[in-house]
């Protein structure tokens, strides 16, 4: 297939490029500047340099592709952020979404691929959910525009046969994410605290494995189409238990625990309430229907790779 991808230079992008195009698709990878134009074509892309929330001119750059892959996203890298600052992830999950759906459906394509996160199912009070699961209402407002997103997608499948899949993916983690190393770097200073017991579920991906779903999801689209997957590993874990296991195998003292009101003074409401949330979602959807499953199977083998690779970088 010939496949566009928002996105495509970012940590998960730039793994599917690679992937799809090892995979023997024809890649076209939306750029913004010359550096990224350059990767793209030095790793088998063509690179198209256009503005996402053009209507007009998105569909022209999708008019010869069979597939459309949004995973553009721009999540603030910074450790304490302002509402303000996730206003353009909001405008690429509400306005990028519409302005790729509707190219999808003028263009005709065979595929339209929505990259949404496991966050949107809340507080759970710790139990297991799936994707036939309620999504809460009341989110907070860094999430909103995620449940936005997939509405849009919803109601695209329904009035238009849009042939859509989404995937709802848990926590990122690699190397080479601005935010895994932020969070590294704090526990190897010793400086990552836990907040009141810390016994509140997450749910993790390993980067290469969220590429290897979209991969999947490209291959075996016709057994995924008009579906939602999550796609996380095997094993939520207590973020305490994760914040151990991190500090252990880097070699670092224990991390320290303060009560857990404070997570708001320090990351805001906005962040806070999203990302302390507490469900553990299941994976056996995707693992029979796209017949996916992570190599990361756990936070376990994942974190060992990550940190032996960013202790060499
Ligand atoms: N499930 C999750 O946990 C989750 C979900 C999303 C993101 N993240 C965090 O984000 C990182 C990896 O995810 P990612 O690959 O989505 O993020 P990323 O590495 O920041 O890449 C974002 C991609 O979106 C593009 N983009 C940003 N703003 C755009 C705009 N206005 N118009 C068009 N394209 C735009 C970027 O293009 P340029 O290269 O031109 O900037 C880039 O290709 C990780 O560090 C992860 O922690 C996490």
């Amino acid at each position: 297939m010939r496949v566009f991808i928002s996105g495509a230079t970012g940590v998960l992008g730039r793994r599917v490029v690679q992937r799809l195009s090892e995979g023997g698709h024809e890649v076209v990878g939306l750029s913004r500047s010359q550096a990224n134009s350059g990767w793209l074509e030095q790793n088998g892309a063509e690179a198209r340099t256009g503005d996402l929330f053009d209507q007009e001119q998105m569909t022209e750059l999708t008019a010869d592709c069979d597939a459309i892959l949004h995973l553009a996203t721009a999540i603030p890298t910074k450790a304490r952020t302002k509402t303000a600052d996730w206003q353009m992830n909001d405008h690429i999950r509400r306005d990028g979404t519409r302005v790729l759906v509707e190219a999808a459906i003028r263009n005709k394509c065979k595929l339209y691929v929505q990259q949404s996160i496991t966050l949107i199912y809340g507080e759970q009070n710790g139990n297991w959910v799936d994707e036939e699961s309620s999504i809460p209402a009341k989110q907070p407002s860094i999430l909103e525009s995620a449940v936005d997103m997939e509405q849009i997608i919803q109601d695209a499948i329904q009035q238009h046969d849009l042939p859509a899949i989404t995937l709802r993916f848990g926590s990122f983690y690699s190397h080479d994410s601005a935010q895994t190393q932020a969070m590294l770097q704090l526990v190897q200073k010793g400086f990552f605290p836990i907040a009141g017991d810390g016994q509140v579920y997450w749910n993790l991906i390993h980067v290469d494995d969220a590429a290897s779903a979209v991969a999947t999801a490209v291959d075996n689209y016709q057994a995924g189409l008009g579906e939602t997957f999550n796609i996380c590993d095997d094993e939520p874990v207590y973020y305490s238990e994760l914040m151990r296991f991190i500090a252990e195998t880097l070699g670092a003292r224990k991390p320290v625990r303060f009560p857990r009101f404070l997570n708001n003074l320090m990351l805001g409401s906005h962040v806070a309430g999203a990302i302390f949330a507490s469900a553990r979602c299941r994976n056996e959807k995707v693992k029979e229907t796209l017949e996916w499953k992570p190599r990361f199977e756990s936070y376990r083998e994942g974190y060992r790779s990550v940190i032996g690779k960013w202790l060499e970088s």
